[in-house]
């Protein structure tokens, strides 16, 4: 097939060649951003005088006709003709006639390649911003369903202190709310138009940049335009917000995982959620969770990639730069879908109160608060520690736990003890004396739903100008 750039070749393209640089098997997902691109293009070669205005008319008009003929499904890709953008033009001057060739005045592949991820870019952030703003709102859902449900908090995976479930939950929402505020940094870099940096320079013709991206609803410019072809830290910081993320949602996954086997039973996810073995009849798998903890290392390896891709690369454009796509769309499907089907899987999670709350009465996470109390009575806090270990440490010889020992027994430990000890070291007393800020107890959490949904209410005002500025 002859080349759009052939008139400098003696002979036609290896087939080999052909198939390995072309792009058009992956960036055609981009045509609706090429061809609204390229319309704003034309519209503006027409209003500055660059194109006769009825020339301009005759593109858009062809240019629509390719957009209505690729939504219908009656528009084939050719491998031969490289990439989406000369796919798109082709067609155009098939169409139209040998005005068609006068749509790229002033532009080139690099600057229109560049204009289109952005675009692209654009919208997926509205998409994604949407869909963790829903999984934010179910583990507040979640929070607020099981709002008194006490458990142990670990370190080290071994029992710590006795919290709410619900505070646990909504330590994930403070993280995904950071995920949010990344992402709002994300959309900032990427809300930037490059279309009028021609090919590396700029251009001859008397353009107006700023036209293109009031048409394109992009908030600014790139104000140099070695910089506008050839940076790629958007896509970068969208795939280091996306791994940031993911590894989020692979600790989740962790806890879930653990939390739905028999040794925890913690917690049962909803039969619609799981899968079931070919071999073992009982078997009931968390692989919602399993697949989003390993979709994390496919997502951090885009991210790794794209950094070594562009680490050596002089400026401005190099063929190199055609790697950044597949990653970043690839990026883009496995964070809506796990996103997606992460929220739905919470929304059916069942939480086993009498498991959960058994965990913390029958084992030694209240110790922390047998050492509180003498502390509250004028022990130093190192001696305190000191007696609730020796105390521990009995218990386990007598097969105990703090909880059965008699105040004489306690006694024997510290005299300062007396009959409200027992009191003291209930688990619910134990998470409802936490009323530090941030801390376990229910004030607390109540404090933490508030601000949660303050959160929410905020970023709904953002999702409204992300749909606004997307095309
Ligand atoms: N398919 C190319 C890419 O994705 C478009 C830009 C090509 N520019 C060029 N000078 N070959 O990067």
């Amino acid at each position: 097939m002859a080349k759009l750039w052939g008139g400098r070749f003696a002979k036609g393209t290896d087939v080999l060649v052909e198939e390995f640089t072309s792009s058009v098997g992956f960036d055609q997902r981009m045509y609706r951003e090429d061809i609204t691109g390229s319309i704003a293009h034309a519209r503006m070669l027409g209003q500055c005088g660059i194109i006769d205005k009825a020339e301009a008319d005759t593109i858009i008009k062809g240019l629509e006709s390719i957009l209505a003929d690729i939504e219908a499904g009656k528009f084939s890709f050719e491998v031969a003709l490289e990439d989406v953008h000369m796919n798109v033009e082709k067609r155009l001057t098939d169409r139209i006639g040998a005005v068609g060739g006068k749509l790229h005045t002033g532009r080139s592949r690099n600057d229109q390649v560049a204009l289109d991820t952005h675009m692209y870019l654009k919208g997926a952030i509205r998409d994604i911003a949407e869909l963790l703003h829903d999984l934010q709102l179910a583990l507040v859902e979640t929070a607020e369903k099981y709002g008194d449900v006490m458990m142990p908090g670990y370190t080290h995976l071994q029992r710590a202190q006795p919290i709410l479930f619900a505070h646990h939950m909504l330590a994930y929402f403070s993280m995904l709310a950071r995920d949010f505020r990344r992402l709002e940094g994300v959309w900032q870099g990427t809300d930037m138009m490059p279309l009028g940096a021609g090919a590396l320079a700029g251009t001859t013709y008397p353009i107006d940049r700023h036209q293109v991206a009031r048409e394109l609803k992009f908030d600014a410019l790139y104000e140099n335009s070695l910089d506008a072809v050839s940076d790629r830290d958007y896509i970068l910081e969208f795939l280091s917000f996306a791994s940031i993320l993911m590894m989020h949602l692979s600790r989740i996954s962790e806890e879930i995982i653990l939390w739905s086997s028999a040794e925890f039973a913690f917690i049962e996810l909803d039969d619609g959620h799981c899968t079931g073995s070919s071999i073992m009849p009982q078997k009931k798998n968390p692989d919602v969770a399993e697949l989003v903890r390993g979709k994390t290392g496919r997502v951090y390896g885009h991210l790794m990639s794209l950094l070594t891709v562009t680490k050596g690369l002089p400026l401005a454009y190099n063929k190199d730069m055609q790697e950044d796509k597949e990653g970043m769309f690839d990026t883009i499907d496995t964070l809506k879908f796990s996103l997606k089907v992460y929220a739905s899987m919470l929304r059916g999670m069942k939480v086993n109160k009498q498991v959960m709350e058994r965990a913390v009465s029958q084992d030694f996470s209240n110790a922390t608060d047998m050492a509180d109390y003498l502390v509250k009575k004028g022990l130093p806090f190192r001696q305190a520690h000191e007696v609730a270990g020796k105390a521990v440490a009995h218990c386990i010889i007598e097969k105990k736990w703090l909880m059965d020992l008699s105040l004489a027994e306690f006694q024997s430990f510290h005299p300062l003890f007396e009959a409200d000890i027992m009191n003291a070291i209930q688990p619910e007393t134990c998470v409802n004396a936490r009323k530090s800020y941030g801390g376990t107890s229910s004030a607390s959490r109540e404090r933490q739903l508030t601000v949660a949904r303050e959160t929410l209410e905020e970023q709904e005002a953002l999702l409204d100008v992300y749909t606004e500025s997307a095309i």
